[in-house]
C-alpha cells in the first residue's frame, strides 16, 4: 500500500538482454514491466502512467519511435530513454529532438544505464521541485509545526503519527480556520510519499464545468478551449498525495467519478476513452458535516465511506482554549520574525490576553493569527500589546467578574462555598443568556457540555445543603 517505487517499462525484443536489464533494474529498486514489441508496450502505456520508459528503437513490428511518441503524447512528464544500435547516432539525435530524455548505444554496461537513469530522474525531480515544492512548500512541515498541547490536540497528534505512514484515505473535518490544510500537508510530509508531490485542488474554488477537466485532465478538442492535451491533478499526483479540499461541494456526477478512482484507481481524461491508472493517496477535507449531507442526499453515501476510512476531526479553538497562549506566542514569534526590522520579545498585556482567551473565535486559528498580526501592526515599537490594539470584536468581550479583585472580609470566608456560588452564578447567567441552551452556555464558559451539567448538579446540591436555598447574590449582578 505504501509503495512509491519508480515504475519502469522496458521495451526490448532481445529476450536475454531484456531479462538481464530487467533483473538489474529490479535489483536497483525499480518496479519493472517488460514488453518485447512496440505493440505490447503501447497497450501497457494505455493502462498505466509509467515514470520511465526505456525502449529499443529497432523492434520487430512498429519501431521504438512509436513508443516514444505515444508515451510523450500521453504523459508529458514521462522519462523516455532510447536504446540505439551501434553507429546509429543519428537516430538518437532525432529521438532527443522529439523529447527523449537520453539515449544509450548498444552494447552498453549496466552501470552506464544506471548513470543515464539517475541523471534523467534527477532532472525530473528538479523540475517538479521547481514547479511545486518551491512554490508551495518553503518549509518542511512536521507535526511540530502544528501548535497545541491541549488534550484534543494530543489525541490528534497521536492519530496523525499512527496514520501518516500508511496510504489510507483520510477525511479531515473541521470548521473554517482550524488547520485542515496544515494537517493535510503535515500528513504528506510525514508519509513515505514525502519525496513525491502533494497536489491540492479546492473543489469549491473551481467552477463545476472546469473541475472535471482540472481533476482528470483532458485531450485536445474535448471541449471548446481545450487546445492541447493536459494531464489532470490526479495524474500529477501519481505516487504522491492528492489533497481534495472542500470535497462536500462536489456535484453528484463528479462524486460518481471520484468514487471510481477510489475504488479502482482508474479514470479517463475528459474526451478520451482510454483509462489511466494511478497510485495516489487521497486526503480530503470538508468544513461541512458530510454525514449530514449524506442524510439529505447531497453527498453519496458510498463515497462518504470510501473517503471516511480514517476520520480526523479538528477541534474548534473554543474547545481548546488552553492552547490560546501557546498559539499567540507562536504567531508573535513567527510574524515578528517576518517583520522589517524583526520584532522579538513582544507580548500581550494580561488584560488583552484575558480577552483573547475568552473570545469565541468563530474563524478559529486563522482569525487568531490575523488578530495577532493586526495587533503587532497597531503597536509599533512597543514591547507590550494592549487591549486597544485588539479588533473591536475582541475589545467587546465581556470579562464578567474576573476583573474584580475579591477583598477578603474581616471575619474571613469559606472559600469553597464562596467559589461555588460564583461558579453557580456564572452558569445561571450563561444559561439565561442562551435561553437555557446548555451546549451554548458551556461554550460561553469554555466548558464541555457534560462538565457544565455535572457542575450545575453538584453546585445546586451543595448550595441547598449549605443554606437551604441557592444564594442569589451573584446572579443579582448580571
Ligand atoms: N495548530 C496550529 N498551529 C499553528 N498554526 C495553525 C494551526 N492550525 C492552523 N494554523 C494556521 O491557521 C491558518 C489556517 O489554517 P488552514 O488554512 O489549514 O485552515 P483550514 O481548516 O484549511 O481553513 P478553511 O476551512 O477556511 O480552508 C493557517 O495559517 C495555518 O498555518
Ligand atoms: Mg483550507
Amino acid at each position: 500500500m505504501t509503495e512509491t517505487k519508480t515504475h519502469l517499462l522496458l521495451v526490448e525484443d532481445e529476450a536475454s538482454l531484456r531479462l538481464a536489464v530487467a533483473d538489474y533494474l529490479t535489483g536497483q529498486g525499480f518496479a519493472v514491466e517488460q514488453a518485447a514489441t512496440a505493440e505490447d508496450a503501447l497497450a501497457r502505456l494505455d493502462d498505466f502512467a509509467f515514470d520511465v520508459v526505456i525502449t529499443d528503437l529497432r523492434l520487430p513490428g512498429q519501431s521504438g519511435t512509436a513508443v516514444l511518441d505515444a508515451a510523450l503524447n500521453r504523459y508529458p512528464d514521462v522519462i523516455v530513454i532510447v536504446v540505439t544500435g551501434y553507429g546509429t547516432v543519428k537516430d538518437a539525435v532525432t529521438a532527443i529532438k522529439s523529447g527523449a530524455a537520453d539515449f544509450l548505444t548498444k552494447p552498453f554496461q549496466l552501470d552506464e544505464l544506471q548513470l543515464v537513469l539517475q541523471g534523467a530522474l534527477a532532472v525530473r525531480r528538479l523540475r517538479s521541485e521547481n514547479a511545486y515544492l518551491r512554490a508551495q512548500l518553503q518549509e518542511r512541515y512536521r507535526f511540530e509545526g502544528i501548535v497545541g498541547r491541549s488534550r484534543p490536540m494530543r489525541v490528534l497528534f497521536h492519530l496523525l503519527e499512527t496514520v501518516a505512514g500508511t496510504s489510507s484515505t483520510i477525511l479531515i473535518s473541521g470548521e473554517t480556520g482550524t488547520g485542515k490544510e496544515l494537517v493535510a500537508r503535515a500528513l504528506h510530509h510525514n508519509s513515505p510519499r514525502r519525496h513525491e508531490r502533494l497536489v491540492a485542488i479546492n473543489c469549491s474554488a473551481i467552477p463545476e464545468t472546469l473541475l472535471e477537466a482540472e481533476l482528470f485532465g483532458h485531450v485536445r478538442g474535448a471541449f471548446t478551449g481545450a487546445v492541447t492535451t493536459r494531464s489532470g491533478r490526479l495524474e500529477q499526483a501519481n505516487r504522491g498525495t492528492l489533497f481534495l479540499d472542500e470535497v462536500g461541494t462536489m456535484s453528484p456526477a463528479l462524486q460518481a467519478k471520484l468514487l471510481r478512482v477510489l475504488q479502482e484507481r482508474e479514470f479517463e481524461r475528459v474526451g478520451d476513452a482510454r483509462p489511466i491508472r494511478v497510485d495516489v493517496r487521497v486526503i480530503a477535507a470538508t468544513n461541512a458535516d458530510l454525514a449530514q449531507l449524506v442524510k439529505t442526499g447531497a453527498f453519496r453515501e458510498d463515497l462518504f465511506y470510501r473517503l471516511n476510512v480514517i476520520p480526523v476531526r479538528l477541534p474548534p479553538l473554543r474547545e481548546r482554549r488552553e492552547d490560546i497562549p501557546l498559539l499567540v506566542q507562536h504567531f508573535l514569534e513567527k510574524l515578528g520574525a517576518e517583520m522589517q526590522p524583526p520584532r522579538r520579545g513582544v507580548a500581550f498585556s494580561q488584560a488583552a490576553m484575558r480577552r483573547l482567551m475568552r473570545y469565541a473565535w468563530p474563524g478559529n486559528i486563522r482569525e487568531l493569527e490575523n488578530a495577532v498580526e493586526r495587533a503587532l501592526a497597531l503597536s509599533p515599537g512597543s514591547a507590550q500589546i494592549d487591549v486597544a490594539a485588539l479588533p473591536p470584536s475582541l475589545q467587546a468581550v465581556e470579562l464578567v467578574q474576573e476583573e474584580q479583585d475579591v477583598v477578603l472580609p474581616e471575619e474571613g470566608l469559606a472559600i469553597e462555598s464562596y467559589i461555588g456560588r460564583i461558579e453557580h452564578g456564572l452558569i445561571r447567567q450563561a444559561l439565561a443568556r442562551t435561553s437555557g441552551n446548555k451546549r451554548q452556555a458551556a461554550e460561553l464558559l469554555g466548558l464541555k457540555r457534560t462538565t457544565l451539567i455535572e457542575k450545575l448538579k453538584r453546585l445546586e446540591r451543595a448550595l441547598v445543603e449549605q443554606d437551604g436555598e441557592p444564594h442569589p447574590s451573584v446572579e443579582a449582578e448580571a
